[in-house]
């Protein structure tokens, strides 16, 4: 070996070993992880243990919050999780059929809401993902969102020393790690619960529905809870409901990931609760109001071999019967989640 390898050697083992001690020299963990729990509604089925190899704690899910509105996460530093997925549309994209990402791309689908997500086996409007984790690999990797590589994003945060402390604080290492990246999000997004709405409260006994309200709700539940089955308003299952096939967009659903013929068109039922806040509505954002996607159920359904059967003949209902059917949808919206301070943007 000449002098200069020996030399070179000697430097790289310098600087290996001058940040190891740097982060060893600081105390690893200056105070203890708070630990946190799901909040799990008394009148909810029992979430799913989505947190087991990820153990929640109050830093956890700051980090993760803070994460979550954090445009370094982009290839372009404009587009955090939070443009597409905000608080005021109940983390769905405010009145947009498709949401922006970087570059002026468009994603395939409208952004869905973002809470009760320890209640899904799958995400996404088609399955197959089956971790918040895994979930959030697609939006800060997908060209149409974030568009950004994680050896990118942890050059950028590391260069944060909020970041730098709260990483090494929440998982007690020296180095931000993509997966310790991706577990924040999934403890910040799976910790999203909305349950605190008129319809909530009226299940507990706290308040009482109007006249209008209570016919609604009748009528939901005698054409529309085996889908949008209470009280997640979903059954999580995957359906074509005779929507028409956007010829510029192509959208099969389901069958994308099973390659079945039998899961052509078949979206996953979305849930209803804070649906008056978040249009625009379907898997693309073809309708605006409420009004339209029933009038959909009345009147729009195309027939396919996939059609579901519930649909085959349409759902037939009277122009008060609908009106009343928006009233009891509206009693859906959680004003408390979508005005949270602690969810919204930090300071
Ligand atoms: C450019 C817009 C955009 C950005 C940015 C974005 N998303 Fe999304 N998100 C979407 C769309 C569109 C879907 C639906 C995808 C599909 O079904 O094919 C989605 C789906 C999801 C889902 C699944 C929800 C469900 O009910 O299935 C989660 C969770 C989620 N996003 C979290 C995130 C997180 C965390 C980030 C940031 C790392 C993020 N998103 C960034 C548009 C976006
Ligand atoms: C056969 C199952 C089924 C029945 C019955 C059903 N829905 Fe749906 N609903 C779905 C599916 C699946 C979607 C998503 C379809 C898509 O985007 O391709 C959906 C979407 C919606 C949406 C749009 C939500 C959003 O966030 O985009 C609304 C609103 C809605 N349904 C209301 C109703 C009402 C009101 C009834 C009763 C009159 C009803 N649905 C009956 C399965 C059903």
């Amino acid at each position: 070996m000449n002098r200069k390898k020996i030399i070179l050697l000697a430097l790289i083992a310098a600087v290996i070993g001058l940040r190891f001690l740097s982060g060893c020299q600081k105390p690893l963990i200056s105070r203890e992880l708070t630990p946190t729990a799901l909040e799990t509604p008394a009148h909810f089925p029992p979430p799913l243990d989505i947190f087991r190899s990820n153990p929640l704690s109050k830093e956890g899910v700051e980090l993760g919050r803070r994460l979550f509105y954090e445009p370094r996460l982009s290839v372009d530093n404009n587009h955090p999780c939070a443009s597409c997925h905000e608080q005021v549309a109940a983390f769905g994209t405010f009145e947009h059929d498709r949401s922006h990402g970087v570059f002026e791309s468009h994603t395939l689908r409208n952004a869905p809401v973002l809470f009760n997500l320890a209640w899904y086996p799958q995400y996404h409007w088609e399955g197959g993902i089956y971790s918040l984790e895994e979930q959030a690999i697609h939006p800060i990797t997908g060209a149409t969102e974030m568009g950004d590589r994680f050896s990118n994003i942890i050059r950028k945060l590391e260069r944060v020393p909020y970041y730098r402390r709260a990483f090494q604080e929440v998982f007690n290492s020296n180095f931000i790690e993509s997966i310790q990246l991706l577990k924040a999000l999934a403890q910040f997004a799976g910790t999203l619960v909305s349950a605190n709405s008129k319809y909530d409260r009226m299940i507990k006994g706290q308040t009482t529905f109007t006249a209008q309200e209570a016919s609604g709700y009748q009528v939901f539940q005698a054409r529309c809870n085996t889908c949008h089955r209470e009280p997640l308003f979903t059954d999580n299952s995957f359906r074509n409901i005779g929507l028409s096939v956007d010829p510029a967009l192509r959208d099969y659903g389901r069958m994308r990931v099973t390659g079945q013929p039998q899961d052509s068109l078949k979206f996953r039922v979305p849930t209803l609760r804070n649906v008056a806040l978040s249009s625009n509505y379907m898997h693309d954002g073809r309708f605006m109001t409420i009004q339209q996607c029933i009038n959909h159920y009345r009147v729009g359904i195309i027939r396919s071999n996939t059609l579901d059967p519930l649909l085959q003949n349409g759902i037939q209902l009277t122009d008060s019967e609908s009106n009343n059917l928006v009233a009891f949808l509206k009693t859906l919206t959680d004003s408390s989640f979508v005005r949270n301070p602690n969810l919204a943007k930090p300071e």
